[in-house]
This record gives structure tokens, sequence and C-alpha cells, in this order.
């Protein structure tokens, strides 16, 4: 009975929650009607009712449906500042967000006005509440690689104010091997680089995003439990996998909770970590995640330590405050 408060109390860090995925139904009919832009849902129930998802690519139809809404700077700082008041609610003591700029720049808002909106979020919330922050920016891989290079060279000017890059979008068809150019630039760079692997794509994608995109970390990755050597590998070099339970089972890759394969990859000595994906569609924040998984699971005290010290591990900040943390 105490399992649900303490996985509620503990600190912990957020390393995969996509800002435009935060976007509640409410903020998106206030933005809306602010900017002038119409949408295909009469009211909020109407477009609640459509959260009804068979797979990655029926969420994202209306993902991108929901982003369109966001058009000025103050849009962004808006979404932003609601997500991080919700993450500090959650005990969340550093998150590291997904931004696709690409979904916002191909309606002609400016790159500026994403990057700063969202970065003066961070700052203003770090100040208010203690909550620490980096910003991931995401390619979109149903584009081209012509398409992303020419992303991160619009984005390079705000090159202080995101720590890393990532992969997103529709998994099965656009294998990593398409990105191997941009993601080695980014490298070279100094960019820390992420990459969504074996959500719903096979093993195969994962060992592609370690090698050809040099991935520190792999969100999602549950498919790797297909495949002893890969297994292997994540367990023996610590690359964490940044799991989201609500999402895995609203997306159909687990559609019973019960069945999730968190306790096999903790078992199996993974860098594993719990995390939110895109709560506003999923049903739930990242204590929403970790208590639902917890009670279908049963999963016990130990494993929620384990990985909340997974997710600081697992986090892009420096091993000085690591150390503090764990
Ligand atoms: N997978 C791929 N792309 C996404 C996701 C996801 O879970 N969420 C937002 N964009
Ligand atoms: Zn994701």
């Amino acid at each position: 009975a105490r399992l649900p408060g303490l996985l509620r109390a503990m600190p912990k860090a957020e390393l995969h929650m996509h800002i435009e995925g935060s976007l509640e139904p409410e903020l998106i009919f206030a933005l809306a009607q602010r900017n002038g832009v119409a949408l295909p849902y009469a009211d909020v129930e109407s477009l609640r009712a459509a959260y009804a998802f068979t797979n990655l690519q029926s969420f994202l139809d209306i993902y991108y449906a929901g982003a369109s809404v966001l058009l000025t700077e103050q849009d962004f700082y808006d979404m932003a500042m609601a997500y991080l008041e919700r993450a500090v609610a959650d005990n969340v003591v550093h998150t590291e967000i997904f931004f696709d700029p690409q979904t916002h720049t191909a309606r002609g808002v400016a790159m500026a006005h994403v990057i700063q909106g969202l970065h003066k979020a961070c700052v203003d919330a770090e100040k208010r509440w203690g909550i620490s922050s980096q910003l991931i920016l995401n390619f979109l891989r149903h584009l081209s690689e012509e398409e992303a290079l020419q992303t991160l060279e619009e984005a390079l000017p705000y090159r202080a104010y995101f720590s890393g890059v990532g992969l997103d979008s529709s998994e099965v068809g656009n294998p990593p091997e398409k990105f191997a150019r941009v993601f080695t630039r980014c490298k070279d760079l100094g960019l820390r680089r992420v990459a969504h692997a074996g959500e719903e794509g096979p093993p195969a994608y994962i060992w592609g995003a370690l090698d050809l995109l040099h991935a520190e970390r792999v969100d999602h990755g549950v498919q790797a439990v297909h495949d002893d050597a890969l297994m292997q590998r994540l367990r023996d070099e610590r690359i964490p996998l940044t799991v989201c339970p609500l999402s895995n089972q609203k997306l159909q890759v687990f559609p019973d909770l019960a069945d999730h394969n968190m306790p096999q990859l903790l078992a199996a000595g993974l860098v594993a970590t719990v995390n939110s994906d895109d709560p506003a569609y999923f049903g739930g924040y990242i204590n929403e995640n970790f208590v639902q998984l917890f009670a279908a699971t049963g999963m016990h005290s130990e494993q929620a330590y384990q990985l909340a010290a997974n997710s600081f591990e697992a986090s892009f900040v420096p091993a000085s405050r690591k150390q503090a943390w764990l």
C-alpha cells in the first residue's frame, strides 16, 4: 500500500518526453483560439475522444494535428512551462526535453521562436522551482536526411540552447542508416545523441542506432529482448533504454500493461528507465507511468530505487552532479 507513495515521492529524472506531446487538449483549444487556427474537432471532448490509437502512426497523425496550433515564441514558452510545472509536481528534479522543430518550421514558424520559447521556459522553471533541464532536438525520420541536415544548420545559431539530437516519428520503413551522415556530423559538433529504436521496429534498428548513429541512449528499445547478443551489449556497455510504459500500452506494443517487459529488462541488468513519452496523449505523466506499471507487473520497491538511480545515471548531466544524486 505504501509503494505508490514511494513511487510518487522519489526524486527522478525524465529522459524521454516530447514537449509537443505534453500539449493538453485544453491548451490546444486555448492556443487555437489565441492564434485563429481552425481545428478539425468541435471541442475538447471530441478531440480527447479521438485519442484511441492502434499503433504509432495512428497516434502521430493526431499528435501533428495538435501541434499545428503552435505559432509564436509565447506558445512554446507556455507549453513548456505547463509541462515543467507538472513535472515538478511529480518530483522530477531533472528533465531532458525532446522537441520536433521540423513540425513547426514546415508551417513557417521561425527556428528562433521554437528554441528561444522553450529555452526561456527552462530558465524560468529552474529559477522558480529548482528543476534543471536540457533540450534535445529530434529529427523527423519520415522526412529525408537532406531535410535533417538543413534543420541542423538552421538550429546551429542556437547551439548553446540544446545539448543533443534524437530521431523520432514513423519508425518502421525509416531505418537508422537513413540518418548516418547527419548523426556523424552531430557527433563531430560535440552534440549528445539519442534515437528512438525498437519501439515497433526490429532489434536491427537498435544495432543501427548504436553503430551508425552513435546513439548514447536508446529511446524505447523494448524489442531488444528478442536478440540475446544485443541484450548482452546493452548491459555490458551500460547503454540506457528510456522506456515509456503507458505509451507502449496505448500504442499496442504491450496492449496489457501486465505483459510489459520492464521486469525482464531490469532482471537482465539493463539501465532501463521509466518516462512519459507524450503524457497528454497517453493518459498520464511520469508518476502515473510508475504507479500503473508497478501495479500491473507486481514490481517492488527495489526496482523503484533501481529505476530512479538508472534515470540519474542515464542523464546527460556532468558526472560531478550525478554523484550527488546517486
Ligand atoms: N515514437 C516515435 N515518434 C514519436 C513518439 C514515439 O513514441 N512520440 C512522439 N513522436
Ligand atoms: Zn518518444
